[in-house]
Order: structure tokens, then sequence, then C-alpha cells
């Protein structure tokens, strides 16, 4: 085991890991008022202590007003947040640790009922939950423009309280995945079409994001085959549509 190249260091960019293991975003609700608080400080610093190289963070939502889809779920936006995820970083630091927050929006998953406006509907591209099934309001140029500027603060929210890196939502049917896949992506405009029309959303928010985390901080890009609407999906259907899909987020910074 300890000849293992997963036990070595790693340099990606400049970011420095101790070892390969990276901890998988995990929701976990522990944050009433979308806070968070000391029991989510002590449960990353012990995965820090316990020699984690890089710790993704559960979903945390970024400021658009239909981003969140659950209770309790830790926010990348306000200031009492931020000086919570401050201490997660301080705390994750202090073990050695390094760590990335997962920057989510959960599209047309959310529901009216959710904290923080309950009032608010899911927003999506086309207004669906997955094929035939209506939840929500399809996103207009503005909303679109909205969540794009809402990713590229929290990231740079995210960098200015000292995370190492920041890891874009970008899999399991949530919004930016409601982009790419065409069950859920029915749009007429330059945001829908072809596979790579429909990464126009993506590459918008890594744009944005890169601009204002300058050229040298680690964007992460979690994407999926699968959707919770359908296991069955695939958005690449071979290695060359997996290529053509992700050049252009490459191209944008990822
Ligand atoms: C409790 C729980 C919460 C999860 N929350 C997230 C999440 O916030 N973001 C995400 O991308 N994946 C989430 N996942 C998926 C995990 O990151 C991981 O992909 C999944 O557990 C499969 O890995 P495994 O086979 O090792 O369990 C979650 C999984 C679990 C079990």
């Amino acid at each position: 085991m300890s000849n293992s190249p997963l036990f070595d260091p790693i340099e990606l960019g400049p970011l420095s890991l101790k070892n390969r293991i990276v901890m998988a975003p995990m929701t976990r609700t522990f944050s009433p008022g979308n806070v968070p608080n000391d029991l989510n400080v002590a449960y990353y610093a012990r995965r820090a202590e316990n020699e984690v190289g890089l710790i993704i963070t559960e979903g945390t939502t970024v400021g658009h007003k239909a981003a969140n889809g659950y209770a309790r779920v830790p926010f990348m936006h306000g200031e009492e947040s931020l000086a919570g995820w401050k201490k997660v970083v301080d705390a994750v630091h202090a073990k050695g640790g390094k760590i990335a927050p997962q920057l989510w929006h959960v599209g047309s998953v959310r529901k009216e009922g959710i904290e923080p406006d309950t009032s608010v509907p899911g927003h999506s591209p086309s207004g669906l939950f997955k094929p035939g099934r209506e939840n929500g309001v399809a996103m207009n140029q503005q909303d679109i423009d909205e969540v794009v500027e809402a990713f590229a603060q929290a990231a740079a929210d995210a960098k200015a309280i000292g995370f190492d890196a920041v890891e874009v939502h970008g899999a399991h049917g949530y919004l930016i995945d409601q982009f790419f896949w065409q069950g859920t992506n029915q749009r007429d405009d330059s945001y829908g079409g072809d596979l790579v029309s429909r990464t126009k959303f993506a590459v918008e928010i890594v744009k944005a994001i890169r601009a204002r985390v300058g050229a040298d901080f680690p964007i992460i890009f979690r994407f999926s085959q699968w959707k919770q609407q359908d296991y069955d999906a695939r958005l690449a259907n071979s290695p060359e549509e997996l290529k053509t899909f992700l050049t252009p987020l490459v191209e944008a910074g990822v």
C-alpha cells in the first residue's frame, strides 16, 4: 500500500496536495439557517486530520434566489455564511489539509416552499424536471446572466476567504447538467441545440469564474453521464463525443 502513487504528493498547477485522496462532495444538511457552524468545522477538520489530500465540500449554493433545493444546506453567499465557511477553511488548514467548495445551483430540482424565499420556483433551461415533467420556470437571458454572475461571485468569495480551489457542480441532473442534457434542454436559442451549444451556459460560468479568480486558481468541474432523473442517460456516447463535450469547458478555464 505504501508504494502506491495514491499516497504520493502531487502538484496541480499552484495546488500542492500531500496525496491523491480526494473526498467526494456530500450534502449533509447540517447547517440550520444555511450557515456553516461548529459541527461543520469539526466534520471537515477531522477529514484533514486523517490525511485526506483534498476535501471537496458538500454542495454549497451560489447567490441566486433559486439556487437552493434543500433545507439546511450551507450557502456560499451572505456575510454570515461566508464567515462560517472561513472557520471551516481555517480549521482544515490548521490540520494541514486543502479544501475546495462545490458551487451549486439545483435548477428545476427546486420546489416552492424551500428556503430562503419559499415563494421562488425552480429555474431551469426549459422549465422541465425531466422529459414530460414540468417544474418551475424557463430561464430568460436575465436569469442566465444573474446565475453566471452568482457563480463568479461565489468563486471570488471562496478564494478571498482562503479556499484552495473551487469545484463547479455540473453533474447529477442539477442546473448546469440540465443545460447539458437534451432531455431537459429544449431551448431554441444559442443555449440549446447540439452538444457543444448545450455547453454554452457552463462555458460562460467557467469563463466568468476564471476572470474573477485569476489565471492560476484551480477550477474543478464535476460532470456525470447519469442524471438523478434518469440513471441510463448519457451526454456522450463515445470517447470522441466526450472530447467534443469537454473541449469547450477546458478552453474556458477548467
Ligand atoms: C450523503 C451523500 C450526499 C451527496 N451529496 C453530493 C453533493 O452535494 N454533490 C455531489 O456532486 N455529489 C454528492 N453525492 C455523491 C457523491 O459525491 C459520490 O459521487 C457518490 O457517493 C458515489 O460514490 P461512492 O460510490 O463512493 O459512494 C452525495 C453522496 C452521498 C452518499
